[in-house]
């Protein structure tokens, strides 16, 4: 068996374990894989993938062989020397990161001089020098340990694993780190190989620069509104700069996810409670939060009141391509909306299901017309190709009123005026309007 065919174990078999499952299974490793959750183990058994994600029931499909599914995690140790961490670590109500999972691992597997675990879960950084401890204190002093932050970006995550940006190990220069190296080396991505807390760090830095590269946008967009520039003009224009570039410059109605609200707090956290005040991320976070509510500005300014309007909401993931509801807009907004007053009728093309688990007092539609039906305002939440392409002629002689929130910047002005709608982005100014007269 050649090093880069290694069997793998992963441990948790969310978006990222699972994600992590099949890309090594595709390279040519058995994984075997362990979740304490027996229902989900049993589904994934029959072929069935719990989550929404393009190109991954294929990919485990493609590699069935390859893969195992077990609740116990002696199955991972008997056939794997590598062990992948990738389980859950939400935030705590103080903010921290919670690693009750990720320690529940750590106290279940027995003393060995043949295993390592790889850290692929986002941990503060810290947590590898505290494994190691707990290692020492449970006599495994034997165990390896190797930090691997995860990149993938949920809608585009199979992409994301086979074509990395860059491949992060971090470790302490032993057998462990070495047989990662060589899991990757088939991807050919540049690699960062360093020490621990570093390599941890990366993870928790980039979701956090990047989270502030939105939260930049959002409030240039704000300011756009007051002085009348179109932040999609500015964002063209700034994103040609080299040292800027043109990704993550895309104003609208603030992000959500699984990971960059959960980072950003975390590291925030990790700082003050090393004696540091990161006010920057403070100001992230409170600028998102606050560009969530601006749509309920709009409407109340453009509807003149909420109580007793009807509400369309085109979209409810958090981001196109997902059905994964955590941390979203629309949440916020339904919410919002509700206590306004409004009446709130949503589409979306995959997160109902989930979306049904979270909010209350909305109703679902089965397509956008259904939803824009008497609508006196549609609000694009995600911008699912589904709402670029739609006829909004059509959507203009369904709804009652004509009012066009566009949360994400995605939608045509020109083409949604034309249709007789009025059109409202984020920070879009009046420079088309301008133009024309
Ligand atoms: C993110 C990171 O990109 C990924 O590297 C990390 O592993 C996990 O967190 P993800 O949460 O899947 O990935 O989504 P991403 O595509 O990064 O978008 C996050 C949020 O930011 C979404 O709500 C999106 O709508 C929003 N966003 C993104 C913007 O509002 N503007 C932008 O320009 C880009």
């Amino acid at each position: 068996m050649s090093a880069a065919r290694q069997p793998i174990g992963v441990i948790g078999t969310g978006y990222v374990g699972l994600v992590t499952a099949a890309g090594f299974a595709e390279l040519g490793s058995d994984v075997w894989c362990v979740d304490i959750d027996a229902a989900k183990i049993e589904r994934l058994r029959a072929g069935e993938v719990p989550i929404y994600e393009p190109g991954l029931q294929e990919m485990l499909a493609r590699n069935a062989e390859r893969l195992h599914f077990s609740t116990s995690l002696s199955d991972a140790l008997a056939h794997a020397r590598l062990l992948f961490i990738a389980v859950g670590t939400p935030p705590t109500y103080s903010g921290d990161a919670d690693l009750s999972a990720v320690n529940a691992v750590i106290d279940a597997i027995p003393p060995s001089k043949d295993h390592a675990l790889v850290m692929k879960s986002t941990v503060p950084s810290g947590t590898g020098v505290a494994v190691k401890r707990m290692f020492d204190e449970q006599g495994k002093d034997g165990l390896g340990y190797v930090s691997c932050p995860e990149f993938l970006k949920e809608g585009s995550a199979i992409k994301d694993f086979m074509h990395p940006d860059r491949v992060v190990i971090g470790d302490v220069g032993d057998w462990a780190g070495d047989a990662v190296v060589e899991l990757y080396a088939p991807l050919d991505a540049p690699l960062v190989r360093t020490d621990i807390a570093s390599a941890e760090m990366v993870k928790l830095a980039s979701n956090a620069f990047l989270a502030t590269k939105i939260s930049f946008i959002n409030e240039i967009a704000n300011v756009c509104e007051e002085t009348g520039a179109d932040v999609v003009e500015v964002a063209r224009g700034m994103g040609l700069d080299d040292r800027i570039g043109p990704k993550f410059l895309q104003a609208g109605i603030g992000f959500g996810g699984s990971c960059f609200p959960k980072d950003v707090d975390a590291l925030k956290q990790l700082a003050g409670n090393s004696g540091y005040h990161f006010q920057l991320l403070t100001s992230v976070i409170e600028v998102n939060e606050l560009q969530k509510r601006r749509v309920i500005g709009k409407l109340h300014k453009h509807l003149g009141g909420l109580v007793g309007k009807r509400v369309a909401l085109f979209g409810l993931a958090f981001k196109p391509n997902t059905d994964d509801m955590r941390e979203a807009s629309s949440l916020v907004l339904s919410a919002r909306l509700n206590a306004d007053g409004a009446a709130v009728v949503a589409y979306d093309p995959v997160a109902e299901e989930q979306a049904r688990k979270l909010v209350s007092g909305i109703d679902f539609a089965g397509s956008p017309l259904e939803a824009a039906k008497d609508a006196d305002a549609v609000v694009l939440v995600t911008e699912w190709p589904e709402f670029l392409e739609l006829d909004w002629q059509l959507v203009a002689e369904t709804m009652q009123g004509n009012l066009v929130i566009d949360g994400r910047n995605a939608l045509d002005p020109d083409a949604l005026r034309a249709a007789g709608l009025v059109y409202d982005g984020v920070g879009r100014g009046d420079r088309r309007r301008e133009r024309r007269s």
